[in-house]
Order: structure tokens, then sequence, then C-alpha cells
């Protein structure tokens, strides 16, 4: 009987909570047209991606601002209001507590979910580490992993024979900007770790934590997801799984490197922050914001940048070209002196972003009223974002051919000619711009000169189209990026 009485209370409270929460979203705030499509997604009809529907909304804005205002949402693409927002008014436009919340339970008081003092000091200590990260060795590093994790995944899809073979190449590139991140940072090879589940659990929880939390910031109303997790139902209850798992893993790596210190005097990130704390929770959160900041963006932008090269084969062949006249060899890497002579190669990776920023927007909130230089007004608490994504596709910014990948938009005179960060905020910008950059670019190019003279690589349904892009914190493809890769040799052979 007192069991019975449980679970029919337990059922009535449970459903007040979905009348509830039905409620919350169909609340009709605003009514007008944008608001309207963004809370039936009648924006998806015509759009494959949110990002899509935004950048369309921002072409079509005088100001190239707009307002999303169900969301309380500022969005814009235009660079004086960047400027404003990421320098000269830094100030007033933090990550601010909304943020911090939203991604609190997965990032705790990381470098990317706080501002002040607590920011400052991790910006310090990760700045001074991140500067190793030009070095040669740095260099002969990325190419040791590229050559025995990498190429060897391509090389046993690719097979003896012509046809070449399968591979979602997304998920390659996670597999191994993951383990370099983790290997760079924290002097750890994923593989030592003896986990009692494989390591590729903790990329899958990573991922679901990653995007849940995302979620979170997508609905009109913080009510839901905090009524969702205070009942732990839903996707609350798997992020909180997630997160556990990710604890997990992380706890393991604190207590491996605990134990080494002792005996090495270990140099990577992990250790200098190990030096200044013993708080486990602190480390937590460093490692898994470093994993975040370090990971899944290099990933996102080798994806995109292959779909690319793939449907754009005078682009693949030029920079295959530049390589073998700065080596003078068909295959092979070029050295740390040669790699900063590919110019065409540092051209398109940039122009990659342009079109594809693995980080398609990035918001703050407004301390204090504000106004933005080209006369929005910003109420205070408001959200306001750039939209790098939307950027890249402004004929204001970039010209009439802004939609096309052309790398030689970034050459003058076959030098190469940086854009002002402002209008290419693709690692941001201003005081709180990437500390990751050179080290991102330089992975990349090793992956391309390890890749491209050796690989063929097709899209498997090349139909010309555009990208699918799954909601999250970074750029991801949704159902990954299958390609068809073969040996150039193998091919070569078999078309003589
Ligand atoms: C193509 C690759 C990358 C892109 C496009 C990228 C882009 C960005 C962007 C847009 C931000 C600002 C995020 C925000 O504040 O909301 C950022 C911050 C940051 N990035 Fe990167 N990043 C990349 C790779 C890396 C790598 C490899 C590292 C090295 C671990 C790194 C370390 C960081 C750090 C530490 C911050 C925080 C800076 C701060 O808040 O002061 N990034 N990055
Ligand atoms: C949304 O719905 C309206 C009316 O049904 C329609 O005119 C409009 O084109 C739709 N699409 C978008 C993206 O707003
Ligand atoms: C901010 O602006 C709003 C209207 O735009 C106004 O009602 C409010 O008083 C202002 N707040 C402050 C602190 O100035």
């Amino acid at each position: 009987m007192v069991s019975f009485l449980i679970t029919f209370l337990m059922t009535l409270s449970f459903s007040i909570i979905i009348i509830i929460l039905l409620f919350l979203k169909s609340k009709p705030y605003c009514t007008c047209d944008v608001c309207h499509s963004y809370l039936n997604s009648n924006w998806s009809k015509q759009y494959n991606n949110l990002c899509d529907w935004y950048t369309h909304l921002l072409q079509n804005s005088p100001s190239q601002t707009i307002h999303i205002h169900v969301l309380a949402n500022t969005i814009t693409a235009n660079p004086k209001n960047v400027e404003h927002i990421l320098k000269t008014n830094f100030q007033n436009y933090p990550k601010g507590k909304q943020f911090s919340m939203i991604l609190g339970d997965l990032l705790g008081k990381g470098i990317f979910n706080v501002d002040g003092d607590a920011w400052l000091f991790q910006r310090k200590m990760a700045s001074l580490e991140l500067r190793k990260s030009m070095s040669k060795n740095a260099f002969e590093n990325v190419k040791f992993h590229v050559e025995n994790r990498l190429l060897p995944v391509l090389s046993s899809a690719a097979g003896s024979g012509k046809d070449g073979g399968f591979i979602d190449l997304q998920c390659v590139f996670r597999r191994f900007s993951f383990e370099y991140i983790c290997r760079f940072l924290f002097g750890l090879d994923l593989d030592s770790l003896e986990l009692p589940f494989p390591v590729s659990r903790f990329s899958d929880s990573f991922d679901l934590a990653t995007t849940l939390s995302a979620k979170r910031a997508m609905s009109t109303s913080p009510m839901i997801w905090k009524t969702y997790r205070r009942f732990n139902v839903g996707s609350e209850r798997k992020l909180k799984e997630a997160i556990r798992d990710v604890n997990f893993v992380v706890e393991r790596v604190i207590e491996n490197k605990k134990k080494k210190l002792g005996f090495t005097k270990n140099q990577d990130l992990l250790s200098r922050f190990m030096e200044v704390s013993n708080d486990h929770s602190f480390l937590r959160d460093v490692i898994v914001n470093f994993i975040l900041a370090g990971r899944d963006t290099v990933a996102s932008a080798l994806t995109s940048f292959f779909w690319l090269i793939t449907n754009h084969p005078e682009v693949e062949s030029r920079i295959l070209t530049e390589l073998e006249q700065t080596t003078n060899q068909k295959q092979g890497f070029a050295t740390f002196e040669q790699m900063k002579e590919l110019r065409y190669l540092q051209a398109a990776i940039h122009e990659s972003m342009r079109l594809y920023p693995p980080i398609q927007f990035d918001s703050k909130f407004a301390v204090e009223n504000d106004t933005l230089p080209d006369g929005t007004l910003v109420r205070k608490g408001t959200k306001v974002s750039f939209h790098p994504y939307a950027m890249g596709r402004m004929e204001t910014i970039w010209g009439k051919d802004c939609k096309e990948f052309k790398p030689e938009r970034w050459l003058k005179d076959g030098v190469f000619n940086h854009e002002n960060p402002f209008k290419y905020p693709v690692f941001q910008a201003g005081f709180r711009v990437c500390l990751g950059k050179e080290m991102a670019l330089m992975e990349m190019k090793t992956v391309v000169m390890g890749i491209l003279p050796r690989f063929k690589l097709r899209v498997v349904n090349s139909d010309g189209g555009e990208l699918r892009f799954e909601p999250g914190l970074t750029a991801t493809v949704k159902n990954g990026l299958p390609i068809i890769v073969g040996e150039r040799e193998v091919l070569q052979l078999a078309s003589d």
C-alpha cells in the first residue's frame, strides 16, 4: 500500500513537471517572425544548419546585427562591434554568470568558464607553457605522432588494392588530436592508463558531455534544464553520467601524474599546474578545459579542410607542388624551417577556417547598458554573440566572392597577409585570443604534409553540397565525414 502511494505521488509530481516544462517550452514570449521561426524550428525547412539561417539574417541586416528576442541574444557580424566587445570595452563583456552556470558542470572553474583573476592566472600559466609549442622539438613531436599514429590508420584503411578503402575521417582526426593533446599537455599516453573501459568510451562521454552542455544554451529558459537536472531525468541524467565517466578518467590522469612527478621533473602544462595546486577539483577543471580547447577545435578544422580539398583538386595540386618545390622530394615532411615557407598551405588553412570556423559563434554577457559602434543598444544582462561563421560569408567583409574557397585571397605578391583579427575572429581576438593558435596551425600543417602526398582522398557522397553540423560547442559534422582513401602510388600504378 505504502509503495503504491509512493509510486502514485511520484507519477503525479512527474506529470506536473512535464506539464510545467511543456508550458515553458511553448510560451510565446515574442511573436516576431524571427522568434517565431526559432521557436517552431521553421528555419530548418530552408536551412541545413542554425548557423546558416543566422548567416542569412545577418547578411540581410543593414547594421549586420540581429536580435533573437526569445533568447535575449544580440548577434553581430560587424567587425567594429566585435572589436568593441573583445577589446575596447572588454570589461563590460565577460563570459558572465549565465555562461558559467550552463557549462559549469562540465568545465567547472577552468579557463573557458571564468573571468577576472581566476582567468588571468590560468592564462598566464598556460601561455608560458604554450610558448614551447612553437619549438623545433614540439614540431618533431607532432611529426612523430602523425607518422606513428595517424598515417598507419589511413594506410590500413587504404589496403593494397586500387579501389582504396572506406574511413570516417572526422573520427580519425578526433582520435588523433585527442591523443596528441593529452601527450603534449599532460605527458600522457592514454593507452597506458589501464582503464576498466576502452579509451573510446572516454572520448564518447566527453563528446556527449559537450553536446548536452551546449544544448542547455539553446533552450529559451534555463528553468527547463534546471528542472531536468533537479530530478535527474532525460538529457540531464545522461549529462551527469557522461561527466562521471570523464571525471573518472581525469582522476586517474592526476593520480598517474602524481606518482611520476616524484621521479622526474616533468615539464608539461599539467605538472606546471600541479606545482602550484594540490586541489584535485581544480586540476580536473584544468584538464577538461584544455582537452576541449585543443582537441575538438583541431579535429574540426582538419575535417572541413580535407572536405574542401577533396572538392577543390586545383587547391590540392597547388599545395602538393609547393611542398615538392620546398622539400625537393615527392613524399615526406618539410623541416621545421621549411614549414615556414609553405605560404600557400598557410593560406589554404586560413581560408578553410574562414568558411568553416571550428567555433562558429561565441557569446558574452553585458554587465552594464552599452551602445555598440553600429548604434545597437545593449541592455544590461543581454547575451551578446559574434559569429565567425557568418562573418566568413559577409560580402561587406570579403567581397562578392566571399562564398568561394580561394586561398589566393590571403596572398599579396606571394606573401601571406594576416587579416585584421576582428574581421576574422576564428581564434577570437583581443584580450582572450586563443593561446593555441600557433600550435594548432603547426599541427594542421604537419597532418597535411603527412597525408596529402601519400594518400588520395575522395568524399563518398560528394554531391558538392554543404556540410551539416551537429549542435555543439565546436563544429562537428553530422554522421562524420566518410571518405575513400587510397595510396597514391598504388593508384598511380593502376592507372599506368
Ligand atoms: C584550429 C584550432 C583552434 C581554434 C579555431 C581555436 C579557437 C579558439 C577560440 C575561438 C577561443 C575563444 C573561446 C572563448 O573564449 O569562448 C579560444 C580560446 C582558447 N584556446 Fe583555442 N583554438 C584552437 C586550438 C587551440 C589549441 C590547440 C589550444 C592548445 C591547448 C588552444 C588553447 C586555447 C585556450 C587556452 C583558450 C582560452 C583563452 C582565454 O580564455 O584566455 N586552442 N580558442
Ligand atoms: C517560416 O514560415 C513562414 C510562414 O509559414 C514562411 O513564410 C517562411 O518562409 C518560413 N521560413 C523561414 C525560414 O522563416
Ligand atoms: C538600461 O537601459 C534601460 C532601457 O534601455 C533603462 O530602462 C535602464 O534604466 C538602464 N539601466 C541603467 C543602469 O542605466
